[in-house]
């Protein structure tokens, strides 16, 4: 293999600046020439493409978002537009692609793995919903960010007294909100992956303020419901007065953790690895902290990213 390529799509996540420059460093030294797509599918089909050098990716290792630029790309669904990207690629003499996302991402990575064009995915997305690996570039660091809101929140609420409801990203995936719940000792968690039950929700914070509990911060995943809507709820069923905290898009960006740059460096290096071996169609990750990788046509139909319910139960038993 001679020259690859690199994108990122979909939603950002810290750390997606040190895997594009694990994966050009790593190729440069193999003597493989790298180019970037910049905008994700949407600039593959358009041909948005430039070789990178090494110095294109100097300073970047410890900013957030994403030097290529992402973007969600509707027409990368239908198989002209995949035919229109592998035509780009193929007119360049670019043999295989570094795809760096979450599964609409690894979505289109399959695709052109399906249609004979090498692809190697790697996990890239705050959500950490992504099968074939135990944690996702960007989660520890958007994780550190929403500790930190909930720490600040925390102050005020106890000062006031209050109860505090804080909405996180997760459309599908309960993973920020359980381990920020976690970590940030919230009182309820409120996730996809579970249903709730208001009553029980309601008993255990009057419970808790018989008690003398000042104040209580309940984490609630967007894919719930919203922060908002939940209050409404709260305040019909126990007549409980709260205040709402919607984090957004803060949580997608900042300067990655030394966490997710160790990884992010560790899996682009791994994705060209495989390249350089001929192995297209991988999905690459991080096992019980051992580099894997699996055919990503079999990891996103059968290996289903799986939230640690353990840790839920955990959760309620230290918040009583
Ligand atoms: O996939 C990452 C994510 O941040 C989700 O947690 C969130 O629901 C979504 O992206 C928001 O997407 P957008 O920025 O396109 O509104």
């Amino acid at each position: 293999m001679k020259k690859i390529g690199v994108l990122t799509s979909g939603g950002d996540s810290p750390g997606m600046n040190p895997a594009i420059r694990a994966v050009v460093r790593k190729a440069i030294y193999h003597d493989i020439e790298v180019y970037g797509i910049y905008g994700g599918y949407a600039g593959l089909i358009s041909g948005e493409i430039e070789k990178l050098g090494l110095g294109s990716v100097g300073d970047i290792i410890h900013r957030g978002g994403t030097m290529l630029h992402s973007a969600r790309c509707p027409e990368f669904k239908t198989k002209e537009g995949q035919q229109k990207g592998i035509e780009q690629l193929r007119a360049r003499g670019i043999e295989g692609l570094v795809v760096i996302g979450g599964d609409g991402s690894y979505q289109g990575a399959k695709a052109l793995t399906e249609q004979g064009y090498p692809c190697i995915g790697v996990p890239g997305t705050i959500d950490n919903d992504i099968p074939g690996t135990d944690v996702t570039i960007g989660f520890d660091t958007a994780l550190n960010t929403v500790i930190d809101a909930v720490d600040k929140i925390r102050d005020t609420a106890t000062s006031h007294e209050r109860t505090f409801i804080i909405e996180v990203m997760g459309r599908d995936a309960g993973d920020i909100a359980l381990c920020a719940g976690l970590a940030g000792g919230a009182e309820t968690i409120l996730i996809p992956e579970e249903n709730y039950d208001i009553n029980e929700i309601t008993e255990r914070l009057l419970k808790g303020q018989e008690r003398g509990k000042k104040h209580s911060i309940i984490i609630v995943a967007e894919g719930v419901c919203s922060g908002v809507k939940f209050a409404d709820e709260l305040q019909k069923a126990a007549n409980l007065e709260t205040r709402v905290s919607v984090l957004g898009h803060i949580q997608r960006g900042g300067s990655p953790t030394a966490a997710d740059r160790v990884l992010a460096s560790r899996l682009g290096a791994k994705a060209v690895e495989l390249l350089i071996e001929g192995k297209g169609g991988r999905a690459v990750g991080i096992e019980n902290n051992e580099l894997v990788d699996y055919d990503i046509v079999e990891a996103l139909e059968n290996k289903k990213h799986k939230l640690d319910l353990n840790l839920y139960k955990l959760s309620k038993e230290l918040s009583i």
